[in-house]
């Protein structure tokens, strides 16, 4: 009997990454770039890790556009696939400078969920606040960890990968921070907002510090 090309079972998972993976992850090829194999190894490991994390980040932007809820669900809406386009492209950034550095980028989101210091989220819905919270959360630890990356960067000589960092990657988070933050204060007002301003105004000051 003849045997249908159509019903050919695929081959597995293990099977296709011997015959066709060119280049392992976790190494670095070299590159004519004046850049020391050593730099380029730690600069690769702390790229892919932002990587993994602004991926998450980014998934978690569609996440809250598409489930949130509440009377600020138009701008929040717009507001969160925003963000979420310019996270795709601090990802897109991100990986191809792995590449460019000789190395491999984390894709698969099976790959990019073993390695994120992001929390998950659960498949549910959430409210506002808490959606909000989990976006802060998740911006301070990828511009923390890019602003590590960024000095261990300049100290080995990578010029390039701390000039994404910093132009890309940290003013991008910060941007947003700002933008997620006065909604977060708008939906919870501190208690102690008049007083401040008492303050302020009766000391002449303008410094916000207490
Ligand atoms: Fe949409």
């Amino acid at each position: 009997m003849k045997t249908n090309p159509v019903h050919k079972a695929p081959p597995g998972p293990r099977d296709t990454e011997v015959q066709t993976e060119l280049q392992r992850y976790g190494t670095v090829v070299s590159r004519p770039i004046a850049l020391n194999h050593k730099a380029r190894v730690a600069s690769v490991e702390s790229l892919n890790q932002i990587l993994a994390d602004t991926m998450t980040l980014r998934d978690m932007y569609k996440k809250h556009h598409w489930q949130v809820s509440g009377p600020d669900f138009y701008q929040l809406h717009l507001l969160f696939d925003k963000h979420y386009g310019e996270q795709a492209e601090l990802v897109d950034s991100l990986a191809e400078r792995v590449q460019t550095l000789g190395g491999v980028a984390v894709a698969m989101a099976p790959h990019v969920a073993e390695m994120t210091s992001i929390t998950s989220p659960p498949r549910g819905r959430e409210d506002v606040s808490t959606q909000l919270f989990r976006l802060l959360e998740s911006h301070e630890t990828i511009i923390d960890e890019s602003r590590r990356a960024a000095r261990a960067a300049a100290d080995s000589g990578d010029d390039g990968t701390n000039d994404l960092l910093i132009s890309d990657v940290i003013r991008t988070n910060e941007f947003q921070v700002w933008f997620i933050s006065e909604q977060n204060t708008a939906a919870h007002p501190p208690e102690e907002g008049p007083e401040i301003v008492e303050e302020l105004t009766s000391s002449g000051r303008n410094s916000t510090s207490r």
